[in-house]
């Protein structure tokens, strides 16, 4: 079995992180959330992968993952030159593909548990594609399928009047009969090649599509508050390790996991979960508070975080609480109480968000 993992996409409802890179690079528990697919690919025994890239950005994919040795994968890399479409997308790896099954992978995607039992489920099968079902409150964002009893009946992309709540999750498991369906796919309302109208167009054809119900955790980390999200269900499952060192142990709580050259110093009080990178510091009377993932060479002088991404290179030191925050690589975060005239002072790049 192959895989493709889809890089592309403008990520314009993350802006301003997107402005430097493609949201799929975003780091989630301090891991960027594409490499969650790939490991969950290598995983299910997947090592052959074609990543699609787009145009954000695309040099830093190639420069992440490399030739994917170091994910125990060979990566290869097919270029989508416009956002036409997942089925587009799809449509490029034909060649790549062969004659094998493949697995497919939205890279904004997260699966809690991994995709090695569905994929050996699929290698065993005769249908012609398993997909992924799991409920969701806001149907119209997704596609989706409508089931009765054994069987889905439909496969709708956003609907308006949704039939029921079940949307098809972003990992898909194909064979080469949908190539011949893609190929006839007219672009949607929204100018792409669907997914969701490829397998309803496979249905209708007459091929079988099998489906699976996701009982874990899944997330489609399209908007701010769903890469929150995604860090909290992430680290529940953080297990305390320590590579750095810690002065006191009574400055850890729960479970932390603390990377080689960080210095957690006395009188600092970290509370688990919590993820922090390599080479930070965190110094005394600081208080790292549940679900907040802390990047590599960050400096916090004076804080308190809860619930938070800081990603790497960031300096804070300041007595403003920061909760549900999302700060981006190489962010400061100072006081500066003695400065005259009195006030915040902000540099922020486009489409910031502050919430005082
Ligand atoms: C895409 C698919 C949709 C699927 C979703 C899962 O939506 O078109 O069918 O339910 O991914 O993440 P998009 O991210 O393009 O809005």
């Amino acid at each position: 079995m192959k895989g493709i993992i889809l890089h592309g996409g403008h990520g314009t409802r993350l802006r301003p992180l997107t402005h430097t890179g493609p949201k799929q690079l975003l780091e989630i528990a301090n891991k960027p959330m594409s490499q969650y697919a790939v490991e969950d690919m290598v995983d299910a025994g997947v090592k052959e992968i074609a990543i699609i890239l787009g145009d954000v950005f695309p040099d830093k994919v190639k420069e992440f993952y490399g030739d994917g040795s170091k994910f125990g994968a060979k990566i290869t890399y097919v270029y989508q030159d416009k956002p036409a479409g997942i089925a587009h997308a799809i449509g490029l790896c034909k060649d790549f593909v062969g004659d094998d099954k493949f697995a497919v992978y939205l890279g904004d995607n997260i699966l809690k548990g991994g995709i090695k039992s569905y994929a050996a489920k699929f290698r065993q099968s005769e249908s012609d594609a398993l997909i992924l079902l799991c409920e969701v409150k806001d149907p119209s964002r997704f596609g989706i399928a409508t089931v009765r009893g054994e069987h889905i009946e439909k496969i709708v992309e956003k609907p308006k009047n949704p039939e029921s709540n079940l949307a098809v999750i972003g990992i898909y498991f194909l064979t080469p009969s949908i190539f011949q369906i893609i190929k006839n796919l007219r672009p949607s309302w929204r100018g792409e090649l669907e997914i969701t109208e490829a397998l309803q167009n496979l249905m209708i054809s007459g091929r079988k599509i099998e489906f699976g119900y996701v009982t874990g955790w899944w997330k489609d980390t399209g908007t701010p508050e769903d890469i929150l999200d995604a860090n909290r269900f992430m680290l529940d499952d953080v297990r305390t390790d320590i590579k750095g060192s810690v002065e006191s142990d009574e400055s850890l709580q729960g479970r932390v996991s603390v990377g080689k050259g960080t210095k957690i110093l006395k009188g600092s009080l970290v509370r688990g979960p919590v993820n922090i990178g390599e080479n930070c510091q965190i110094n005394s009377g600081v208080y790292i508070g549940p679900y907040t993932s802390v990047g590599d060479n960050v400096i916090i002088r004076k804080g308190e975080i809860e619930g938070s991404i800081i990603m790497s290179n960031c300096e804070i030191d300041t007595s403003t609480r920061i909760v549900d925050s999302i700060i981006a690589d190489g962010s400061k975060i100072i006081d500066t109480p003695n400065s005259s005239p009195k006030g915040h002072r902000f540099l922020l790049g486009e489409r910031s968000q502050v919430m005082l």
